[in-house]
């Protein structure tokens, strides 16, 4: 009782704060260089900082028991304190703090306050708050976030004070005045509440709309019940969006940083965690797909789709085609509006679109939502955001900014305005999800994480970390004959797996009326999804010698390899020693059934024979160069060329070989090594393989196609031509390319395009291998009319120079001739 008696008289005579361990500053203390104020239970500290070399001096909070100076908070961030003239921070003229330097300047204060008895405090979540002596809050530090959301922080709009809560990044790592982002709700419209990071007014990346049920998801499997609760709140006057942290123990932060990254910090141990960035890849950028297209969350190019490719088609296929997505998607059959002629198609798991244009109402069941929407010529879709409540969300523009989330994900539904025309066709959106919450969640949780991550609802994240700590220890429950397969994310291994009773379902049990053809590998079946997705399924049973650990991360990993040219590999299937592969179904087979066929051949006018040409190209420049993976294919060929519905081409048995444990496969077969008539000789010869023995096969195929015959089994009776190539060569020479075009195309045929075709062939088979272009010359060269170089004499192998055994393993076509398929994968 003395101590502290004498110490409230020294303060009052020296009218300064000499104890450090202090949290108030009051009439009777102030704060000086050297002081700080801290926490009642000794979270955070504020006092002055110079942030790294700078000799800029600032007031701020940071964490006060951990050996990284983290800032969190800084008051005068665009007003430093230039050298080491002396601070003090006081509350002067009744409840005003204010900052001064030696000669009484300001340079920062708290807003006026219009109170006496005023106090300072730095409270345990790292709140500085200006209090009455009832405890009423005049001033607080969270209303003016700067780079740092602490949980218990709002971000939000008070539309009644014109008041935001944001974060902004500060200038740069040494600099923490106002930098370039900002992280905040949607600022000049009352739409559905959403958050958006921008440069200046330019919107980077989006937040899903705002939904409390991310922090609602029992996690209780992981060992951890739910360690966040999320606040939305939605009113009239003001919207605001908050998580916390039940366990006061963990220190958890999000920070927007000076190079557009909202980043989201654990501490563990000694140190910060980055336990999720975004933007993390090219889907999330803002509206990077235009209206109802949708991005995949893949790591290809290609990466913008229709949201419905049966309902909608790119406003500009030309530019689509070359991935220019600026014009978006438009409704194949346009609304019309007639009265009650229009109904609604459901997509789930969806990242609702963008909010901007939209009115809501916050207590509306979803069957009236619907009735609402219908009435409105320009409502396009509607939506319940937050399946804790029943929100109607209403839609008045193009849908911008969707995603198609993983199927299972659980995201929410959206019912998008259609022409009644478009209501037959199955919908290509994923099964109805599942209303089982509980452990459904959880899958749901990692994966919506990806996406989601910008709600500050989406502190999910956290989970990821316990969920995957948990999942070392124990075995994960996948369902079913899945297996688990470490070092993959969970978001491929949903996408990549499909149950064996799906795909016996999906084949009528593999019956003999499915089946498309036998391949090398094993039989080929067509498939039919629940939700009308054709599909077609490679029965591996025998060949692998894999493990199905090893096989499924393959395959995953293979499957990761998209490109419109490639035949997307949808997934597999393990289940006892069968192995199944399952790939789009492209519904006009392969390339040769097309070419080498009298009648079929007709529908190949030169125009699509051009873009066939140019579209394997893409294909293998992006296995060669583009995708993550090195591939070289090894076995480029017209029936490894699928055929889609607009005759796009689609290479397919691309990265087998990996998923078949490389050469043992084949021992087991027979002696192959490539498809006779494609080899290049150096291949052929020695066995040597490299991306120009995919050149040469390419450069076979250009002759195959231009010409309509094959390589191999060519034979001319008078010049008595063993093969194709020699046939060429001689033409070229007599200056008569021309002659080599297929009749059945000549009449659309451009001469010089053929010519200059033919040119490009040879020269993709010239003997060299290092004479032959690589395929983004080859590209540059389809694509220009610069002079090409005079390509050298080819070698033109006969059969019996071959230590090949021709063997049969065509993939869709029902085995035509001469195929076997062997890639080679070059982790990069
Ligand atoms: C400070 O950290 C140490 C070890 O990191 C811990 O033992 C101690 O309890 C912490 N003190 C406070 C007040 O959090
Ligand atoms: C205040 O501080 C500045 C910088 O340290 C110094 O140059 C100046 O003389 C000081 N003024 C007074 C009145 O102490
Ligand atoms: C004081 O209020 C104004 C507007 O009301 C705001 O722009 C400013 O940032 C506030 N300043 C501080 C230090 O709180
Ligand atoms: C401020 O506190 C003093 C002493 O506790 C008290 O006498 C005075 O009435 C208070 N002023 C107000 C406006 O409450
Ligand atoms: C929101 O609007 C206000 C004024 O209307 C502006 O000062 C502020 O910078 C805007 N914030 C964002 C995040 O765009
Ligand atoms: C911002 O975050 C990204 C992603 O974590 C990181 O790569 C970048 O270095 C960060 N920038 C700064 C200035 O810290
Ligand atoms: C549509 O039909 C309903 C009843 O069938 C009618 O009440 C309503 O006025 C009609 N609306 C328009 C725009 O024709
Ligand atoms: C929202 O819809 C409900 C049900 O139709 C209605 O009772 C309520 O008044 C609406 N609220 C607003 C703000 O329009
Ligand atoms: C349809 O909704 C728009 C946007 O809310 C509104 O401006 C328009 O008046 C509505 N039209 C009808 C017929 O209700």
């Amino acid at each position: 009782m003395e101590g502290v008696t004498i110490l409230l008289f020294s303060l009052l005579f020296l009218n300064k704060l000499y104890a450090a361990e202090l949290d108030t500053i009051s009439d009777l203390r102030f704060l000086t260089d050297g002081d700080t104020l801290v926490s009642a239970t000794g979270v955070f500290e504020l006092g002055f900082f110079q942030p790294g070399i700078s000799e800029n001096r600032y007031l701020g909070i940071w964490y006060k028991n951990i050996s990284v100076r983290t800032v969190v908070w800084v008051a005068n961030r665009n007003n430093p304190l230039i050298g080491g003239s002396p601070l003090v921070l006081k509350i002067v003229d009744q409840g005003i703090l204010r900052l001064t330097n030696n000669i009484s300047m300001t340079i920062w204060s708290s807003n006026k306050t219009t109170s006496e008895n005023t106090t300072a405090k730095l409270r345990d979540n790292g709140n500085l708050v200006v209090i009455d002596q009832h405890e009423n809050v005049l001033w607080q530090s969270f209303d003016y976030p700067t780079d740092t959301l602490l949980p218990g922080m709002k971000l939000g709009k008070d539309y009644l004070r014109n008041k935001e809560w944001c974060l902004s990044s500060w200038k740069s790592d040494q600099d923490p005045a106002l930098g370039e982002f900002t992280w905040g709700v949607e600022n000049d419209t009352r739409g559905y509440p959403q958050s958006k990071l921008k440069k200046g007014a330019s919107v980077i990346i989006r937040g899903a709309p705002w939904s409390n049920n991310q922090l609602t998801w029992d996690i209780d499997e992981f060992g951890k019940s739910t360690i966040f609760t999320s606040v939305v709140v939605i009113e009239e006057s003001s919207v605001s969006d908050m998580y916390n942290i039940e366990d006061k123990s963990i220190l958890f932060r999000i920070t927007l940083n000076s190079s557009e990254h909202l980043e989201q910090w654990l501490w563990v141990q000694n140190g910060w965690q980055n336990v999720l960035t975004s933007p993390v890849e090219a889907c999330d950028a803002y509206n990077i797909c235009n209206a109802y297209g949708t991005c995949s969350i893949k790591l290809s190019r290609d990466s913008c789709t229709c949201l419905d490719e049966k309902r909608f088609v790119p406003k500009n296929q030309k530019g689509w085609d070359r991935s220019d997505w600026s014009g978006g998607c438009i409704r194949r059959t346009p609304l019309e509006c007639k009265n009650g002629s229009e109904e609604f198609i459901k997509y789930s798991n969806v990242k609702l679109p963008d909010t901007k244009n939209t009115w809501f109402n916050m207590s509306m069941s979803i069957e009236e939502c619907g009735k609402r929407c219908l009435k409105n010529c320009s409502c396009m879709a509607y939506a319940n955001p937050d399946p804790t409540r029943s929100i109607c969300v209403l839609w008045f523009s193009d849908l911008l900014d969707i995603l198609l989330l993983p199927k299972g994900h659980g995201g929410p539904d959206i019912y998008v305005r259609m022409a009644s025309l478009e209501l037959q066709a199955p919908t290509e959106n994923s099964p109805p999800v599942s209303k089982n919450q509980g452990k459904a969640n959880i899958k749901m949780i990692l994966l919506v994480s990806f996406f989601a991550v910008l709600l500050i609802g989406s502190m999910i994240t956290i989970w990821l970390c316990y969920a995957r700590r948990k999942k070392n220890k124990a075995k994960p429950k996948w369902e079913g004959e899945l297996f688990s397969a470490s070092n993959i994310q969970e978001e491929d291994m949903e996408q990549a797996l499909f149950s064996f009773s799906t795909i016996a379902n999906a084949t009528s049990n593999f019956s003999l009326e499915n089946k498309l053809g036998e391949g090398g590998f094993g039989p080929v079946y067509k498939g039919m999804l629940e939700e009308g997705k054709e599909i077609a399924v490679k029965r591996l049973s025998k060949y692998s010698n894999q493990g199905p650990d090893e096989f499924q991360n393959e395959v995953i990993c293979i499957s990761k390899l998209q490109h419109r040219n490639l035949v997307k590999l949808l997934g597999c299937c393990v289940h006892g020693d069968e192995k199944l592969l399952i790939y789009e179904y492209m519904p006009n087979k392969s390339l040769d059934s097309f070419i080498f066929d009298k009648t079929q051949s007709m529908l190949l006018d030169w125009k699509t024979r051009f873009d066939i040409i140019k579209g394997i190209a893409r294909g293998l420049l992006y296995l060669h160069q583009d995708s993550r993976l090195r591939i070289i294919h090894r076995d480029v060929k017209a029936s490894n060329i699928l055929l889609d519905h607009d005759m796009n081409p689609k290479i397919s048995d691309f990265g087998l070989a990996r998923s078949f444990g490389g050469n043992e496969t084949y021992a087991n077969t027979q002696r192959v090594v490539g498809t006779y008539g494609y080899m290049s000789p150096e291949y052929a010869l020695d066995g040597l393989f490299s991306v120009k023995s995919d050149v040469y096969s390419f450069g076979v195929l250009v002759l195959e196609i231009v010409s309509g015959k094959r390589n191999r089994g060519f034979i001319t009776k008078p010049e008595n031509e063993i093969n194709l190539i020699k046939h060429v060569w001689r033409l070229y020479n007599e200056g008569s390319s021309l002659e080599l075009i297929d009749e059945t195309c000549a009449e659309s045929c451009h001469p010089p395009e053929v010519i200059r075709l033919i040119k490009v062939g040879l020269l993709c088979i010239q003997h060299n291998a290092d004479d032959r272009p690589n395929m983004s010359n080859v590209i540059m060269m389809l694509g220009s009319d610069g002079v090409l170089p005079e390509p050298k004499q080819p070698t033109f192998l006969i059969e019996n120079d071959l230590r090949v055994v021709n063997y049969s393993s065509s993939t869709f076509t029902g085995g035509s001739l001469n195929e076997l398929t062997i890639t080679e994968v070059n982790a990069r």
